[in-house]
């Protein structure tokens, strides 16, 4: 199974760090605010947070009062930073790689993931695997780009624009076609999966996943009067997608 590295490429992480520590970023302002509030209860349980990253995710779940968390990521720069910014005692943080995860033993009773899914090539592989690690009546929470974001090929703009710069519609191409993206994104050769809305809900359908709640990112409106070059997209299509499910 394909297993790309691209976090421990120096120049790839700088770019990532730095936008992820603006005080305006999509994971902090779009991201956080929806995968928190479809969070189940965390208090005295045991959490695994897939493709953890720099750790902020973890922090905050060991801060919601899990009783263990678990980070794994395949990047070794993402969990350097992650141990020396976002540590605390419970939480431990491994190089570990998704499609290993069958090498974990321990079920958990909560399995989160923020936008790392992307990087999955079998993503039905992957749910039944996350399945497997949930205890009974556990719960899986995640976010991932959504398809309308990753139907692109980096050789258009996304958005089709004014004159003045304003984003008019979104441009969508290829949705049906499925499977490896390489696009010019910081790097010339950023590898990311695209797959339908379908595939994704019919995989955790196989895996045996009951679906409680599905949710797409779009900025409040306070979020959008603020910024709206930066989130000005946002109302033409998600850029992420969201699932809460439960093993039965
Ligand atoms: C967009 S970052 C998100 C990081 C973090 N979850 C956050 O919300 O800030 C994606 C993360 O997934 C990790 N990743 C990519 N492919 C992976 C794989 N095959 N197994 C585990 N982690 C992976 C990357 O190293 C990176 O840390």
């Amino acid at each position: 199974m394909a297993k790309q590295n691209i976090y421990d490429n120096e120049t790839f992480f700088e770019d990532f760090r730095e936008k992820r520590s603006r005080e305006v970023n999509f994971n902090d302002c779009l991201e956080t605010p929806i995968l928190t509030a479809m969070l189940p209860d965390l208090t005295g349980k045991t959490v695994l947070d897939v493709g953890c990253g720099m750790g902020q995710h973890a922090k905050q779940y060991a801060d919601l009062g899990a009783s263990s968390v678990t980070g794994i990521d395949i990047s070794e720069k993402m969990l350097e930073h992650a141990r020396t910014h976002f540590s605390a005692p419970n939480i431990t943080y491994r190089k570990l790689a998704m499609e290993d995860l069958g090498t974990l033993h321990e079920p958990f009773d909560v399995i989160t993931s923020s936008l790392a899914f992307d990087y999955a090539e079998d993503f039905t592989a992957l749910m039944a695997d996350l399945y497997g690690l949930l205890k009974p009546g556990g719960t899986l929470v995640y976010s991932m780009s959504h398809p309308m974001a990753t139907a692109w090929d980096g050789a258009y703009d996304r958005y089709t624009r004014a004159e003045t710069g304003e984003r008019l519609y979104a441009n969508v191409r290829n949705y049906a076609k499925e499977g490896l993206r390489k696009v010019k994104w910081v790097v010339e050769d950023y590898e990311v999966y695209h797959r339908t809305f379908a595939t994704i809900v019919n995989a955790m359908i196989s895996a045996g996943f009951l679906i409680e709640e599905c949710r797409e990112s779009c900025a409040l409106e306070e979020l959008l009067a603020a910024h709206p070059d930066v989130f000005g997209g946002t109302v033409h299509r998600p850029d992420f997608v969201f699932f809460r499910c439960r093993r039965l």
